[in-house]
């Protein structure tokens, strides 16, 4: 009999991801390049999660984390202010646009907590206006908001959320618009059923009879669905739909912000104002845990003049090292123009480039579909193109094509569920914007052998 309180002394003191797969450990970042302490290099073709925008190794971000934290390295927000908080604040409100002038930004580490930040904003904004049974948020099903549990109670990732459902509060899901499983059967690229989604959307708040504080959505989808870009229209008549319902927007741009899609944020695509807008990932880079929440005028006037304070708070809220951190990436994106690269629809651009090289894959014979915009993109599997039937589950194919692609110094995201939470496979692509054309060749070349090499 094995003893079961034996320690394993091979077991790492760290609680990672997987108990089951090895990890190799990361030394070193420069460019779009990763290095293990192998030695082995990795093109970084995810940007590990959409996170890098910048590159990996940008000396000036160092430098600027390390002189504030020389400087003053952390106030608590209930005693202080910071030069760096209310600079950075404004520079991003500024970068945000019209929209969210005369706004204000609350500062965090992430995601996730952004997330729950714009969650409470929403309910407290209701309260602040006299709409005191406002608290429900509707979301979209195959959505990803985060892991905490207020951000997903409203995400739609069935797997994410599985174990923990007795845990969470639940509000309406909607049907969301993905052309290449149109639950319509369109052929018009979800031009005309784009309005039946937001249609839906009216008849859930209907249905919660006044409880509806908000509406959240990934304006381009992540992690879950794969990078689907919504159809013409779709995202203005959501927009007109809440502001006619009086609930509040909150745009989830977590991943596809600070220029990710070509924009600055990817709402500009479809000229959407969003109430509420959350921000991470490419905000800092990865130099520095930071999200940051984008609360428009309507909703800081609301509680400037209501009852005048944020019931909510965390310990590091405005860092100042992460902020430097982001404040340097900011800096340093509008330095190099990394907008302009990652323009998909600018002829020439790396993001062009990176598009007609994916689009090459279709050829593959079990890709279904390349879809995205700017720097992120996904690449759908399926076991028959005629039919669309997707590869078993337990093939984990998406994750066999990563393992394939790691073989040969390749990083991608692979991910499961995107045609009903448990089956459909795909990969997200999101590269460093400093990703070069010959770069971008030979990562889609060798993407191409190893989907061939995972194929049964
Ligand atoms: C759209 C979206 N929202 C929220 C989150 C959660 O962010 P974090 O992992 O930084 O907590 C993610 C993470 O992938 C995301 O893609």
């Amino acid at each position: 009999m094995p003893d079961s309180t034996a320690v394993d002394r091979s077991r790492s003191a760290l609680l990672r991801r997987s108990f089951r797969k090895t990890f190799p450990p990361a030394v070193r970042g420069e460019g779009v390049y990763l290095w293990d302490a192998r030695g082995k290099q990795y093109l970084d073709f995810s940007g590990s999660a959409a996170v890098n925008f910048i590159g990996h190794g940008v000396p000036e971000i160092a430098e600027a984390m390390s002189a504030q934290a020389k400087r003053l390295e952390f106030v608590h927000s209930s005693q202080f202010t910071t030069p760096v908080a209310e600079e950075y604040a404004a520079e991003l409100l500024e970068f945000a646009g019209d929209n969210f002038e005369g706004g204000c930004v609350y500062f965090t580490c992430g995601g996730s907590e952004s997330v729950e930040t714009a969650l409470k904003l929403a309910r407290q904004f209701q309260m602040e206006i006299g709409q005191t049974q406002r608290y429900q948020v509707i979301s979209r099903g195959q959505s990803y908001h985060g892991s905490t549990l207020g951000a997903l109670s409203v995400s739609g990732n069935k797997r994410r959320r599985e174990i923990y459902l007795p845990m969470v509060r639940e509000f309406a899901h909607v049907a969301f618009p993905y052309c290449y499983r149109c639950a319509f059967d369109c052929t018009d690229s979800c031009r005309r059923c784009g309005q039946e989604y937001a249609a839906e959307l009216e008849k859930a708040i209907e249905d919660a009879n006044d409880a509806v504080a908000a509406f959240i959505v990934e304006p381009v989808s992540g992690a879950t669905l794969g990078a689907v870009v919504p159809p013409p229209d779709y995202l203005q008549s959501v927009a007109e739909i809440c502001r006619r319902r009086g609930v509040l927007l909150i745009a989830d741009e977590v991943m596809t912000g600070m220029g990710r899609t070509g924009r600055n944020f990817a709402v500009a695509h479809w000229g959407v104002a969003p109430d509420i807008l959350v921000t991470a990932k490419g905000l800092s880079s990865g130099y520095a845990p930071l999200g940051a929440v984008l609360v428009s005028k309507k909703v800081a006037d609301a509680i400037a003049e209501g009852s005048g304070a944020f019931l909510h708070g965390f310990t590091y809220n405005s860092h100042p090292v992460s902020l430097a951190a982001g404040r340097a990436v900011l800096r340093i994106m509008q330095a190099r123009e990394l907008l302009r690269t990652a323009d998909s629809e600018r002829q020439g651009s790396t993001a062009a480039i990176l598009r007609s090289k994916l689009e090459t894959l279709r050829e593959v014979k079990a890709v279904g579909d390349v879809r995205g915009i700017g720097l992120l993109w996904s690449v759908e599997f399926v076991a028959d193109k005629a039919t669309k039937q997707p590869f078993a589950p337990e093939l984990n194919f998406a994750g066999r094509v990563a393992e394939a692609a790691v073989e040969r110094g390749l990083l991608v995201y692979p991910m499961q569920g995107c045609v009903n939470g448990v089956e459909g496979d795909h990969l997200l692509i999101a590269p460093p914007a400093v990703i070069t054309a010959e770069q971008i060749a030979w990562a889609v070349e060798k993407l191409g052998e190893a989907i061939e090499e995972a194929t049964p």
